[in-house]
């Protein structure tokens, strides 16, 4: 078996090598890219012709062997990925052996910031199994000094370049939004690094700025089966957008919920969920075109009661002063809950919607003064009513929490309900009962 095993290696290695001695051959006879009549080349970039410069030779030839090389190295990354698939004891196994362990890679958005340091420390200081999540890091924005802190992780990850950093054309008001665009540029890139040439087929999806809960493998795993089973689940969030201190009950860390709200802020996806996104994937601002309900589509996503992640980047493509006002103050839950050893049937939809709205419609209802001055009286729960986009908004600012919609869905909110805690009791800030559906002009 082993000699088999070896020989398979030997043969690969070999064609390998052929296949880059080919190559080589094959791009020393080709003329320079950019000659008349070539297609593909943007429209404004200055076209290089031949030239006499040896060294401007030497680096395009560079240049198409770094391409190249990246091709070969995503063609190896497949063949790794699958490498199970080849080990003879593997292939031999009768499939009672029961269900293999699902695969979820983490995907790192990074740019520019060396921070992305402290982010994959935490990732790789928690990280369960090496082989269940393989950390994939894209790169985007060509920096050097990013790229060496990346580089410096050795094979702990790998480390992709998003290859287009070209500025993106915008209409002139959007000049200041160039950054949204190339991050959404970068994200479809990314994604389909990960479904279509590493064919994996589900994901969570971390930003650099972003540190990591001790169970925030645990959590994605647990979840897995859920996300799979139920069509009307499209994400499992770690973040809950209202996670501040002293509006979490730090009691529940077990606590999860369904939302119509997507939280992002590391998030799984499944391949079928970005097959469905990926053609219409918007230039710029993905993350507000997921709320639209063209895209939601009246799904939900998971979420915890503490978040799992934590954002550090106060200094990014947005301003800090959102960043200063709430992002800072969300906890970052450090106790950690076996979510995989825990019975999460209550999360399916007909099961956790009725459980919510019993548990929601049967607090009794009390007013803002009461619930502002301290003077909850009993166990709770307790409700409070809205029923206009003002009186939600008015509501959630002096409550301290958060009061921006988008698309008529209020933050972590599930069919209209805000869950949180204010003065060390549950509160839930609800519209009135027989809710049937949002109201999108509500922004
Ligand atoms: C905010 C969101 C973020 C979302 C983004 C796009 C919060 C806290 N953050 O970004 O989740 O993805 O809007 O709507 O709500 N990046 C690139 N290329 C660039 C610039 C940035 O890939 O040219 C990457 C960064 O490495 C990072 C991500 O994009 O992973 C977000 O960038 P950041 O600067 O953190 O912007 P936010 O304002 O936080
Ligand atoms: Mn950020």
């Amino acid at each position: 078996m082993l000699r088999k095993r070896g020989s398979l290696i030997l043969c690969g290695t070999f064609l390998f090598i052929t296949w880059n001695a080919i190559l080589v051959l094959l791009l020393w006879g080709r003329p320079p890219p950019g000659q008349p009549g070539e297609p593909g080349r943007d429209k404004g970039e200055v076209a290089e012709g031949p030239t006499h410069d040896v060294v401007a030779d030497v680096l395009r030839m560079a240049d198409t062997f770094e391409a190249e090389l990246e091709r070969q190295k995503n063609i190896l990354l497949q063949i790794q990925n699958h490498q199970s698939l080849w080990d003879p004891s593997n292939r031999d196994k009768p499939k009672v052996d029961g269900p293999r362990q699902p695969v979820i890679p983490i995907l790192v958005i990074a740019c520019n910031r060396v921070t992305v340091r402290r982010c994959l420390d935490k990732l790789l200081q928690h990280r369960p199994s090496a082989e269940l999540h393989p950390i994939i890091v894209s790169q985007d924005c060509g920096h050097a000094e990013t790229a060496e802190v990346i580089r410096s992780y050795g094979n702990q990850v790998t480390h992709l370049k998003q290859p287009d950093l070209s500025d993106i054309a915008v209409r002139p008001q959007h000049k200041k939004f160039q950054g949204y665009y190339k991050i959404s540029r970068h994200y479809r890139w990314a994604l389909n690094q990960v479904f279509k040439t590493l064919s994996h087929t589900s994901v969570v999806i971390v930003e650099d700025d972003l540190e990591v809960a001790p169970d925030f493998f645990e959590y994605f795993r647990a979840l897995l089966p859920l996300l799979k089973s139920d069509t009307n689940l499209w994400c499992v969030s770690a973040w809950n957008d209202n996670g501040r201190d002293g509006y979490v009950d730090p009691g529940q860390t077990n606590l999860l919920y369904r939302t119509d709200f997507f939280p992002g802020l590391g998030w799984m996806l499944l391949k079928d969920v970005w097959e469905e996104l990926e053609p219409k994937w918007p230039a710029a601002f993905w993350d507000d075109w997921m709320r639209q309900p063209e895209q939601r589509r009246d799904r939900a996503c998971i979420r915890p009661e503490i978040s799992r992640t934590l954002t550090f980047g106060r200094q990014g493509v947005s301003l800090g002063q959102f960043y200063d006002k709430y992002l800072r103050y969300i906890k970052l839950n450090t106790k950690f809950v076996p979510f995989t050893k825990l019975d999460l049937s209550y999360l399916k939809e007909e099961t956790y919607r009725k459980l919510f709205e019993k548990e929601v419609y049967s607090a009794p209802v009390v007013t803002y003064e009461v619930v502002k001055q301290g003077q909850l009286k009993g166990p709770g729960p307790f409700r409070l009513q809205y029923s206009t986009k003002d009186s939600f908004k008015v509501l959630a600012k002096n409550l301290g929490i958060m009061d921006d919609l988008k698309s008529g869905v209020p933050r972590t909110g599930y069919r209209g309900v805000v869950s949180f805690i204010s003065r060390g009791q549950r509160v839930y800030l609800a519209p009135p009962p027989g809710w049937t559906q949002y109201d999108t002009s509500w922004s």
